[in-house]
């Protein structure tokens, strides 16, 4: 028996609910006192950075008629999704010291809106990938094709698929109805830290968990990498030197977001299957809801320069 199968046995026997809890406790990411008022600075800290970004991203896309281009107003709503899964994953952090109850139903509601809020974010990706394809491989037809009508509707698209596609995990959970504990050990409610704790059979969730990991991850993956397997090749195929740059350049900070969203991915993968201690998922879960939101505005506004003219515009104003 090692030592997670210990803890659990022992937790099962300490408290064996054997129904579902009307009010889950979320433990947060440490229960000593001192290191909890520390994170929950640097957590405070890094939100506020992240809602400043992203705030500003938005602000400079709306209020900058020649930032209205799909490049933009696609990247406003990554922010937008940003900020919101950001928000949905660690407002219980800064509640946590009035109360660390959270009612069944809004644990689950927590867990619908930041997993579909993730994937999202994957999609957003997707079409981000396909504009810079049209842009860079199809220029003459970019107006055409990329116009309002239907950026807004490949907006909606990546939006309901998100949202949809996280339906069967949630309602298999939310069919569970034996629970060995209500402590949930995480900073929200999350899938994997709710399975833990559940007495019911995690079989047809487990099934979900991968079929659906799987597709959507290799199909979001693939849609953006294929548009670039064409840019890269249209690349290579311009003459001059500095047409290849300008064109290199258009994508280069959203290649820098796809790199760092799939690494995280990937490392957040790695590392669940290498350790099964608690603490350093929590640590990667930070890193996924507190880090990643932060780094998009960054990435853009230090790399772009559209958005660097229109914000140093802003601030002379
Ligand atoms: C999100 O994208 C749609 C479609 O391109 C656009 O109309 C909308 O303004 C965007 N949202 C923001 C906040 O820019």
């Amino acid at each position: 028996m090692n030592a997670f199968e210990a803890t659990t046995t022992q937790r099962e026997f300490m408290f064996h609910l054997n129904h579902t809890p009307t009010d889950f406790i979320i433990e947060g990411i440490s229960d000593v006192p001192e290191l909890q008022v520390l994170i929950f600075l640097l957590v405070l800290l890094i939100y506020l950075a992240t809602l400043g970004g992203n705030v500003a991203i938005v602000l400079l896309v709306c209020l900058n008629s020649h930032l209205q281009v799909p490049m933009y107003t696609f990247l406003a709503n990554l922010s937008i999704l940003d900020m919101s899964c950001s928000t949905a994953a660690l407002h219980k952090i800064f509640t946590m010291s009035l109360s660390k109850e959270i009612s069944y139903l809004s644990c689950l509601a927590q867990l619908y809106i930041f997993s579909s809020l993730t994937s999202d974010q994957f999609w957003i990706l997707v079409a981000m990938s396909y504009d810079r394809y049209v842009a860079i491989c199809k220029p003459l037809y970019y107006h055409m094709v990329m116009n309002g009508r239907h950026c807004a509707l490949l907006v909606s698209v990546c939006w309901v698929l998100g949202f949809l596609e996280v339906v069967p995990h949630i309602t298999t959970l939310s069919r569970f109805t034996c629970y060995r504990s209500n402590k949930i050990d995480h900073f929200f409610c999350d899938v994997l830290p709710i399975r833990e704790i559940t007495c019911s059979d995690t079989t047809s969730l487990d099934l979900c968990l991968v079929i659906i990991g799987l597709t959507h991850l290799t199909s979001t993956f693939t849609l953006t990498l294929i548009p670039y397997v064409f840019i890269i090749s249209s690349i290579l195929n311009i003459k001059s030197n500095t047409g290849r740059q300008k064109a290199f350049y258009t994508c280069s900070s959203h290649i820098a977001v796809v790199l760092i969203f799939y690494m995280t991915i990937i490392i957040q993968y790695i590392a669940s299957k290498s350790t099964k201690s608690n603490a350093s998922n929590k640590v990667f879960a930070l890193l996924n809801t507190a880090i990643v939101p932060m780094l998009n505005p960054l990435i853009y506004s230090l790399k772009n320069k559209d958005v660097k003219l229109a914000l140093k515009r802003m601030i002379k104003n």
